[in-house]
């Protein structure tokens, strides 16, 4: 090492010998670039020839770690993590086939920004966009038959609606109409269903919700055949939707919890529900582990009986906008905040918030209601969430 005190300050201590020690838990590798003892061995990585790290939007092995977390999740071959769920819902969609003259089928009532995505952004680039509602088999056929759609995509569980989707029987729809079926599997994460194995061709995944769980993390995933992740890594490695390895780390070490934390969203939202629908200042609930609900035989098979998850919707009798945001205010415990999936509760005005871009007629063709509130049920002891309904309830009607 050079004596100049320059030249010290930034070298010393970089770059130091591989170590034979093998830490528990993955590093975070922040670096941008890596190097190698020789150039081949960069240009063979950089030809796709080797794996390695050369940039980091080309790869990272935190990253990398995490993807692979997923894969396995998943049972899928590979995956690619993006900044964000939206990040991932695009990728995928690119890769799937979106652009000038592609035609896309959407669920009706999918996430409020891949309505958007798919139904303005894109369509501005020649995309042709239609709607259909996915929970309806014939309605969905004959929207295939009528749009011969390049692509399909849809939600497990309808955001905020909770209404299931039958991936097993779209994707046998999608095959014979020769599109691909992207599947967000956000709301179910693969503790309860993985649509891979239901015939889906691409997973995505809001990691920022229950993967990470615990509102510090903005991520997003991919999981796919080994051959679209190439296609998807050739068109992100140009756009630079990467996530960044600390993004990475946290999303994976949020898996590791990821089991314990479903089990207890599943068991707090069920008894939650069952409570409120038979609370009378509610008018109606959507959890589709109720009976009540239209599709709860449908949820139990897509989930293997494993719960019915951790979100649910509901209305409040006679209510309205005023009356959502006084009971909002009114919570002392759940917490009025504009995500889901965290260990904390959460509720959402979904009108004023998630499905904001959509038009009132718009919402109101989807069932998405002026007294519709959303609600992320997280792993408090369910007394306590309860308690805090039944105060708010009572201070806002
Ligand atoms: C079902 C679903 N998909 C995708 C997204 C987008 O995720 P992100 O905010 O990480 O971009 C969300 C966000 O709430 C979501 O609820």
């Amino acid at each position: 090492m050079p004596n100049d005190i320059f030249t010290q300050a930034v070298h010393a201590g970089e770059r130091m010998p591989q170590p034979d020690f093998n830490p528990v838990a993955t590093p975070i590798y922040p670096a941008v670039a890596f190097t190698y003892d020789s150039m081949e061995t960069m240009d063979a990585i950089f030809g796709n020839e080797r794996p390695g790290y050369v940039y980091r939007r080309y790869g990272n092995p935190t990253v990398n770690a995490f993807e692979q977390a997923m894969a396995t999740l998943e049972e899928g071959a590979a995956s690619y993590a993006t900044a964000s769920g939206m990040g991932a819902i695009h990728g995928a969609l690119l890769a799937a086939g979106a652009k000038s003259g592609a035609r896309i089928l959407a669920s009706q009532d999918c996430y409020g920004a891949t309505y958007f995505l798919a139904g303005s952004l894109l369509t501005q680039m020649g995309v042709e966009t239609t709607f259909a509602d996915f929970t309806d088999p014939e309605g969905l056929q004959a929207a295939i038959t009528k749009t011969r759609p390049h692509i399909l995509i849809c939600e497990t569980v309808s955001n905020p609606l909770l209404r299931v989707a039958d991936i097993e029987a779209i994707a046998v729809m999608a095959r014979r109409a020769g599109a691909a079926l992207i599947v967000d599997s956000t709301f179910s994460t693969p503790y309860l269903c993985r649509p891979l194995n239901l015939g889906a061709d691409y997973v995505v995944h809001a990691a920022t919700k229950y993967i990470g769980g615990h509102d510090d993390v903005l991520a997003g995933v991919i999981i796919t055949s080994e051959e679209n992740r190439q296609r998807i890594f050739e068109i992100e490695k140009n756009i630079g939707a990467n996530i960044s390895p600390f993004d990475a780390w946290l999303a994976l070490r949020g898996l590791k919890t990821l089991p314990l934390r479903m089990r207890q969203h599943c068991e707090n939202a069920l008894a939650i529900a069952r409570w409120l629908e038979s609370f009378p200042l509610i008018h109606k609930v959507n959890y589709p582990g109720l009976e009540s609900h239209p599709q709860h035989a449908l949820c139990r098979k897509l989930y293997h009986e494993r719960g019915f998850g951790g979100m649910l919707s509901f209305e409040i009798a006679d209510g309205s906008q005023e009356i959502a945001f006084k009971f909002m205010q009114a919570l002392k415990l759940v917490q009025p905040a504009t995500t889901l999936g965290d260990v904390y509760s959460l509720v959402l005005y979904p009108a004023m918030s998630s499905h904001r871009a959509m038009t009132p007629a718009e919402r109101e063709r989807v069932g998405i209601s002026d007294r519709l509130v959303r609600l992320s049920v997280g792993i408090e002891g369910a007394d306590d969430i309860v308690a805090d309904l039944e105060q708010a309830l009572e201070a806002a009607v």
